[in-house]
């Protein structure tokens, strides 16, 4: 299958997919690295109907998902990176407010990326070189300074250690800037500052599944997506930082950070 075609096969399983969070009813969660990471049937039941409709296409895909610790080699031909839903914690809570995100990598570089966000009924896409799109509209990064954004940022909930260095850089980036916002879904708060909605996003520790489609709309979109040490994101399981957002507050954001120990 061509990239096309892929990201029409990744948005259409998201789409089917996405009925199953809007009709949930008495969500249970289960623990699994801690009390804060939590994981709930519906996790479970969109990762599998996706796995299936990507297995189906594409019988040589191989995974690397969040839920079932199916982490297959990310340098195979084709693998599909899948967060089957991003924000759990607001979907247990009824916050109304998360996504359903998978990538396609073609020969571990990430080609297509469809993330859906059903209670809003937005589908951020993009492909290698082709833009990025919110429903098919183009969307492009901010070019605004940091202290005429608003910054997206996420507290790392399953790594405490970090805590004390991004709650400090979230205070140096709230009196920089015109506010912040914790949303509480990294994927969502890529495709923000991808949209132009946040001049910025950052988050110290994240997961392959949560950034990776997310870090290929925030590119197409024209922005940049790195560590906070400004270098290239890895696409492996080490769980780096991730600051994403137009050029110029991206800057801004990483001087920031330098300045905290
Ligand atoms: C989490 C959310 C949250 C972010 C965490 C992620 P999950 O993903 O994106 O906003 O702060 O770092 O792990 O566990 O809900 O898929």
């Amino acid at each position: 299958m061509n990239d096309h075609e892929i990201l029409a096969l990744l948005c259409s399983a998201e789409r089917e997919a996405a009925a199953l969070m809007l009709h949930a009813s008495g969500v249970l969660s289960e623990c699994k690295s801690g009390h804060r990471d939590v994981v709930t049937e519906y996790d479970r039941r969109v990762q599998a109907l996706l796995m299936e409709r990507f297995s189906a296409a594409v019988p040589e895909a191989r995974f690397f998902c969040e839920e079932n610790d199916r982490h297959d080699d990310l340098h195979a031909p084709e693998v599909f990176v899948i967060d089957p839903i991003d924000g759990t914690m607001n979907f247990v809570r009824g916050f109304g407010h998360s996504c359903i995100s998978a990538a396609y990598l073609r020969g571990g570089v990430p080609t297509a990326a469809a993330l859906y966000n059903p209670y809003l009924d937005e589908m951020f896409t993009a492909l290698s070189g082709g833009g990025a799109f919110l429903n098919g509209r183009p969307i492009r990064v901010s070019d605004a300074p940091l202290s005429e954004s608003v910054v997206a940022c996420g507290t790392s909930p399953y790594s405490m250690e970090l805590a004390d260095r991004g709650f400090a850089l979230m205070k140096a980036a709230y009196l920089a800037s015109l506010d912040i916002r914790r949303e509480g879904s990294a994927a969502l708060d890529l495709c923000s500052a991808a949209a132009g909605r946040a001049g910025v996003y950052f988050e110290l520790g994240l997961s392959l599944w949560d950034y990776a489609a997310g870090m290929l709309i925030v590119q197409e979109a024209g922005g940049v997506c790195c560590t906070i040490e400004g270098k290239a994101m890895p696409l492996d399981p080490s769980r780096p930082s991730v600051v994403a957002g137009g050029e110029r507050a991206v800057r801004e954001l990483l001087a920031l950070a330098r300045e905290i120990p």
